[in-house]
This record gives structure tokens, sequence and C-alpha cells, in this order.
């Protein structure tokens, strides 16, 4: 089976043709500077709802000039059918991230929630189907294992969907199923469990536990944990995911297409711990951190109690071995950080 670092080096000698939808954002921007770096084409569609420009000076200023050359970003919404095929055109393949994330966020707006992520994602695989794309790999998402209580999480088990963003992941995964079964379209869904590292926006109602305690705590303003710290959750980091998202648009093992694969470290880690990790690794620099204790509030609606996936079908099929745990990962971000927001 190709190793990840074969993969690689293959792709420097053999560019292909990318779409990544959601480009401006944190996942969307991390794989174009991988696949830049590998001198691949790019094309990048954005509406900038939750992404950012800034990110692509970020992605330019750690490329060459040629790579990124090789980018085209097209400023549009998924939600337009003609967009999704211009975009689509003379793609090898498509990593599909563009949707809008939190399950707050479609807790207070379950119809936005649905129309980028269900209407939106249903025109991006009728695009990609017309433009006969080799792959359509998209951003599927653990909150699918809803109120199942099995731990860890194996891909064919699972419980109802908690919130409506839960629903609008879950109806993709059968989407997608139904256009391979009907068209004979290939995709791949990846299960991301709670992805971190740099570019994850640590700003807005909605930001991801990480960043925003991270920015918080830097910011010497209080750092709130829903519930009683012990809800936990498989923190995976982005170049794992980078490395799924590659992996499975490439892979030509034929048990391995149309599939939906976990992505991620397969170890679970309170929110008690997190606030440890993060604040010791902080503490190191910012020492009025070595004190710091989290204000308790309520349990958020929506939320699941416990996650932790079995990585076995991505590591069987896929190749896919994460390069970072938590640790790791944390301490590669955390630098990201500290030169991010105190820039
Ligand atoms: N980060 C995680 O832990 C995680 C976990 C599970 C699933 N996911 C999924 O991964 C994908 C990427 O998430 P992320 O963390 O990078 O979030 P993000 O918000 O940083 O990126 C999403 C990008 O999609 C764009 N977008 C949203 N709606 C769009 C539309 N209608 N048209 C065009 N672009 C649109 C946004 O502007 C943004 O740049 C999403 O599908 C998300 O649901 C993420």
């Amino acid at each position: 089976m190709t190793t990840y670092e074969s993969l690689k080096e293959r792709l420097k000698s053999q560019p292909a043709t990318w779409l990544i939808t959601g480009v401006a954002g944190f996942i969307g921007s991390n794989l174009l500077e991988t696949l830049l770096k590998l001198n691949q084409k790019v094309v990048g569609l954005d509406n900038f709802a939750t992404g950012h420009a800034y990110n692509f000076d970020k992605v330019k200023a750690a490329v060459s000039a040629d790579q990124w050359s090789a980018f085209r970003f097209i400023e549009g919404d998924i939600r337009d059918l003609q967009t999704c095929h211009d975009a689509c055109n003379g793609v090898d393949y498509v990593l599909h991230q563009a949707a809008l994330g939190s399950v707050p966020r479609s807790l207070t707006d379950p119809i936005t929630t649905n129309e980028c992520n269900i209407s939106g994602f249903l025109n991006m695989l009728v695009a990609g189907r017309d433009a006969q794309v080799k792959r359509f790999v998209y951003a599927a998402s653990s909150s699918t294992y809803g109120d199942h209580p099995g731990l860890p999480k194996v891909e064919d088990k699972t419980g109802n969907p908690l919130s409506p963003y839960a629903v609008t992941k879950l109806v993709n995964e059968h989407y997608a199923q139904v256009f391979a079964r009907c068209y004979d379209f290939n995709t791949i869904g990846l299960r991301y469990f709670n992805i971190f590292g740099q570019r994850q926006d640590p700003n807005g109602a909605y930001a991801a536990v990480i960043p925003k305690w991270v920015a918080s705590m830097i910011d010497r303003d209080d750092v709130f944990i829903n519930g009683d710290g012990e809800t936990s959750r498989d923190f995976c980091y982005i170049d794992n995911a980078v490395q799924a998202n590659l992996l499975a648009a490439t892979t030509t093992n034929p048990d391995a297409a149309n599939q939906v694969y976990n992505v991620a470290v397969g170890d679970r880690t309170s929110l008690n711990q997190l606030f440890t990790k993060i604040r010791d690794i902080l503490a190191d620099r910012f020492t009025y951190l070595s004190d710091l204790t989290p204000v308790y509030r309520d349990f958020r609606a929506g939320d699941v109690r416990h996650s932790l996936a079995d990585i076995e079908k991505a590591k069987n099929l896929l190749g896919y071995q994460p390069s970072h745990n938590i640790d790791q990962g944390l301490t590669e971000a955390m630098s990201w950080y500290i030169d991010d927001l105190t820039s």
C-alpha cells in the first residue's frame, strides 16, 4: 500500500489539478499549502462566510512564487450550481471542505446551515459528477455518531443526530452513497474528529475550543469550560487530516472507494486535561498563566459527551498513519498561535 511519504514523492513529479472548496478556511487553507508545496495545481472556491483572505497571505508566504502561481481562486458560493460547475471544470480531484461548521451555529440558524451543507453539497456532487472528476473527497463529521453510546466509534455504528449540523453531515454521506450507486460516482467521506492547528480561527461566537482557549489565555480573559470538564474528544492535529485527504483522493485500493473513514488519532482527552495541557505549554512563555484555573458553566446543547475514534479502517484501507498525537500537535500549533496572536 502507498505510504503518505511515497505518495508525496510521487505527486511532486506528477502534477494533477485539485479543487478545494472552503479553501480560505482552516482545513482548506492547510490543504492548499500542502498541495502547492507538492507542485500541484489548485483551484480554490470560497465565499468568505467564515474563511479569510489573510489565510491566503500566510500560504503565499509559505510557498515559492512558482508554486503560488499554480493557485487559481474563485470567489463564489456552493449554493450556486453554475459556480460549482465552473470550479469543477478540468479538475482531477475534489476536496470538498466548504460548509458552515459548528453545532451551536446550526441550532441558531438551521436554515442557512441546511442550504450550505446540504444544497451546496448536492450542487458540488452534481458538478463533480458532470465534470467526471476522478474522486470526490468530502468533509464528513464525527457528529454523525450522535447518541450512539459505543466507544470507540466505529464507522458502521451510528446513532441519531443531536443537532441540525449533524443532520447535514449525515445527509451528505447518504447523498454520496447514492451518487456512487446511481451514477457510479467515486466518493470518500472523512469523518473529522475535532481537528486543530495553524489558521483555525480563534475569533467569533462559534470558534473551536483550542484556538478560543489559547486566545483567551494569552489575552488574560476567562477560560470557560462547558459542563464539568469531563467531556472528552479525540483531538486530531491538522497534518493528520491533510494526510487523510491526500491518501483518500489518490488511493487505488478498490475496497477503499465509496466509504467513510474516521480521521482522528484514537486517543481521548477530557476538557480538563486539555485545559492543563494548553496552560502548561503557554505558561513557559506567559508565566502569569501558571496558576490559571477555568470557569465552569452549563453544558452546551447538542454536544456529545464523549468522542473517541477507532481509526483501524483508515489505517487498513488508506494506509493512514497519524503523524502527530495531541501533545505533538499542541506544541506545533501553540508556537504558531503565539506568533500569530502576539505579532
Ligand atoms: N474543524 C473541525 O474540527 C471539523 C470537524 C468535523 C468536520 N469539519 C468539517 O470540515 C470542513 C472544514 O471545516 P473548517 O474547520 O476548516 O471550517 P472553516 O469555517 O474554517 O472553513 C469552511 C470554509 O468554507 C467556506 N464556506 C462556507 N460556506 C460556503 C459556501 N456556501 N460557499 C463557499 N464557501 C463556503 C467558509 O468561508 C470557510 O472558508 C467543514 O465541512 C466542516 O464541517 C471540521
